[in-house]
């Protein structure tokens, strides 16, 4: 999507698809009051028989007569004057793009006319997310079947301040864009070696990017993670990544740390093959903090941070960890693999002991998608949030406001620590079927070092077929970059 800013007082053009918003019993005002006058009423006529009201999400096409130097008018409800913010603006521009992606025209038209340039920028935004598709392996797909739509013009009355403020977005959508590809590709493209090479051409945006083999974590003792892989022909890796943005290079980092199942088969305790494709996003984890390495690398932010991903293939095979194993983890702590579907835990077990050994950063959050039971507790919309930290929680909870990537905070209660006592290592890695994310939470924390720590299930969403959030297309989301991204942003740096 070709993105540009450009003066209000431009005339309206013939053939793109022009938008005005319009607030909620507001009337016609500005730019809408406008086209009207040039139309001769065509648009307080064509509002008044139709029932648009202004209402976020609702939209009205208006075709003008002819010889009035316009085309036709896509009226955008924006909701009432009142509250009207970034977050409203960018939902309303993602409508439109939703509304006008296939009618022919390939530009869109955004007149916003006098609008504050955070605003403008937040629309753009809205419109390059919406406008988000992966189509790399489609050949036949019939040209009037794509969408026609490839270039916005957002006119406003100062569009080089517009230009600037939206310049921070456009790394941010980039950045959003980067996970959900991860996410979509097919694992017989994006395996773990194939993972960390995209990781690796990150380096152009300042990260630093180390990749460790099996044979190096071997050496490490990282035996929870490599049990994980072992029934894979794929190497196992882990991706290093660290931006030094600080004024101190040497300054205490945070960490986020993500879960990169390339594959989720299950391994022995094989899934059942309903759904089983879905498992391609089981590196959602993984694929979020790589986002954010990138938001954080592209505006150039002010903080340490590193991000670590444990990137693997679940399979079953003669070679593949059997129930009942005992691994031992990196951190010396020795687990009964009960069932080699619990993979995710057994990933970040080791992960997060590398980490926190290494870098002693602040705190650590791992992003996983982690647990179908999460799903049953939350539903689609919401992420589950665990954490031993009231504080960091409470950040978290903030930017999720912020941002509607929703986290709802879950328990950890130390009752339910026996549920996953073992007969014959320190501890099993299933509980019970009830409360199974709690338990999973629960395991995790026993390798977090006494850490602030949060654990995000993401289960729920890092991938949503049939979404109905306009900014999100059906499929990957890239949950969690613009939420840990503005999380950074509110708290970390300065
Ligand atoms: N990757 C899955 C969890 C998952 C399920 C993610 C559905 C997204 C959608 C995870 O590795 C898994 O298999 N979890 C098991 C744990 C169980 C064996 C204790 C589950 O949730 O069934
Ligand atoms: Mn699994
Ligand atoms: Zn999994």
């Amino acid at each position: 999507m070709k993105i540009e800013f450009v003066g209000a007082d431009s005339a309206f053009s013939e053939t793109a698809a022009a938008a005005i918003l319009v607030h909620e019993k507001d009337g016609l005002q500005g730019e809408a009051a406008r086209f009207d006058g040039l139309t001769g009423g065509a648009l307080a006529r064509a509002v008044s028989v139709a029932r648009f009201t202004g209402g976020l999400g609702q939209t009205l096409e208006v075709l003008a007569p002819s010889g009035v130097g316009a085309g036709r008018v896509l009226l955008v409800g924006a909701g009432p004057v009142k509250g009207f913010d970034a977050t409203r603006i960018e939902t309303a521009a993602a409508h439109a793009y939703q509304a006008v992606k296939a009618g022919g025209a390939q530009t869109l038209e955004l007149h916003l006319g006098e609008i504050a340039p955070d605003l403008a920028a937040a629309a753009a935004f809205g419109v390059r997310l919406a406008s988000y598709r992966f189509d790399r392996y489609r050949t036949t797909e019939k040209p009037e079947k794509k969408p026609s739509l490839s270039a916005l013009k957002v006119s406003v009355n100062d569009p080089s301040a517009a230009a600037a403020a939206f310049e921070t977005l456009s790394g941010l959508a980039d950045a959003i864009v980067f996970a959900r590809d991860l996410v979509t590709e097919p694992a017989n493209i994006l395996y773990p070696e194939e993972f960390a090479r995209r990781v690796k051409e990150l380096a152009h945006l300042g990260l630093e990017i180390e990749i460790l083999g099996e044979k190096e974590m071997k050496a490490l003792g990282m035996g929870a993670l490599l049990g994980v892989g072992q029934g894979s022909v794929r190497e196992t890796q882990l991706a290093i990544i660290q931006w030094k943005g600080a004024p101190d290079p040497e300054a205490q980092p945070l960490a986020f740390v993500g879960k990169g199942v390339c594959f989720d088969t299950g391994g022995i305790s094989l899934k059942s093959p309903d759904g089983m494709e879905e498992m391609v996003t089981d590196m959602g984890g993984a694929a979020a903090v790589s986002g954010l390495m990138y938001a954080l690398a592209s505006r150039k932010a002010k903080v340490n941070v590193v991000g670590i991903l444990g990137l693997v293939e679940n399979m079953p095979d003669g070679n593949a960890q059997r129930p009942g194993d005992v691994v031992t983890t990196m951190s010396g702590q020795t687990v009964e693999v009960i069932n080699t579907d619990a993979e995710g835990r057994l990933v970040l077990a080791d992960a997060l002991w590398y980490c926190q050994q290494r870098f002693k950063p602040k705190f650590m959050i791992d992003l996983a998608t982690l647990t179908g039971a999460i799903i049953v507790a939350l539903g689609k919309d919401v992420a589950g949030l665990f954490s031993n930290d009231d504080d960091l929680s409470a950040k978290l909870l903030a930017a999720s406001g912020a941002t509607g990537e929703t986290l709802w905070r879950m328990p950890l209660p130390p009752q339910y620590e026996r549920l996953i006592d073992s007969a014959v290592a320190d501890m099993k890695n299933v509980g019970p079927r009830y409360g199974g994310s709690i338990s999973a939470a629960l395991f995790i924390q026993r390798f977090v070092n006494g850490l602030p720590w949060a654990h995000l299930d993401i289960a729920p969403t890092a991938f949503k077929p049939g979404s109905t959030i306009p900014t999100i297309p059906s499929g990957a989301t890239g949950f969690g970059v613009r939420l840990l991204d503005r999380f950074v942003a509110q708290n970390y740096e300065g």
